[in-house]
C-alpha cells in the first residue's frame, strides 16, 4: 500500500501517457504550429489552470516571436462534470482584434469549455482563431469543436497529471494518468 494511499485514501493514478511520450507529442505539435505561425507574431492563448504545463512545454519550443497570454474560466456543476454554464473568471489582458490567436487547452471533453471561449473570441474579431489541444476525449463530447493541434486521443478515462487535476490534486505530476476508480 502506498503512502499516498494511507494518507489520502484516495485512488492511486496509474500512467497512460508518459512524459517520454508527451514530450514527442509537444515536438510534433510545435513543429505544426510554427509551420503555420512563423512570422506571424501569435498570441498563444491558455486556459486555466490545466493548460499552464503544455503552455510551457510547448512554446519552449517555439523559437520565433509570440506573446502568451491565459484566461480563467469555469463550470459551474459537480467535481467532474462541466454544467455547460461557463464563467470568466479571469479575463483577457490582450487585444484579440487582428491578431492571430491559438487558444490552448490541455483537454476537450464535452467541449463546453472550449466551445464557449471560442465564440467568445470570435466576437472580437481576431484575424485568425485556431485551437490547439493536447488531449481529446471525443467520446464525451456535447459540443461541436474543430481541434487543428491535436496531441492524442484519450479513452474515457479520468485523467489527471501534467496539468490536469482532481479536486485540485495531481496536477504535478510528470505523466497523464488514469485515476483509477473514478470516471
Ligand atoms: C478542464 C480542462 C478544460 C475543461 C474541459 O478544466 O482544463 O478546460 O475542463 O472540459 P469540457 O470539454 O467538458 O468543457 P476545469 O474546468 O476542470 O478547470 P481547470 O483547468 O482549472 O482544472
Amino acid at each position: 500500500m502506498s503512502m499516498m494511499r494511507i494518507v489520502n485514501s484516495q485512488p492511486e493514478p496509474s500512467i497512460l501517457i508518459t512524459k517520454e511520450e508527451i514530450a514527442v507529442a509537444v515536438r510534433r505539435v510545435a513543429a505544426e504550429v510554427k509551420r503555420d505561425y512563423q512570422g506571424e507574431l501569435p498570441l498563444l492563448l491558455g486556459i486555466l489552470k490545466g493548460s499552464f504545463m503544455f503552455m510551457a512545454d510547448l512554446i519552449r519550443q517555439l523559437d520565433f516571436p509570440l506573446e502568451v497570454d491565459f484566461v480563467r474560466l469555469s463550470s459551474y456543476g459537480s467535481e467532474k462534470e462541466s454544467s455547460g454554464k461557463i464563467k470568466i473568471v479571469q479575463g483577457l489582458h490582450s487585444g484579440v482584434k487582428g491578431r492571430e490567436v491559438l487558444v490552448i487547452e490541455d483537454i476537450v471533453d464535452t467541449g463546453l469549455t472550449v466551445s464557449f471561449f471560442m465564440n467568445y473570441l470570435r466576437k472580437k474579431k481576431p484575424a485568425s482563431l485556431k485551437l490547439c489541444a493536447l488531449t481529446n476525449k471525443p467520446s464525451r463530447r456535447q459540443a461541436p469543436v474543430a481541434i487543428d493541434y491535436l496531441g492524442f486521443t484519450v479513452p474515457n478515462r479520468f485523467l489527471v497529471g501534467y496539468g490536469l487535476d482532481f479536486n485540485e490534486r495531481f496536477r504535478n505530476l510528470p505523466d497523464i494518468c488514469v485515476l483509477e476508480g473514478e470516471g
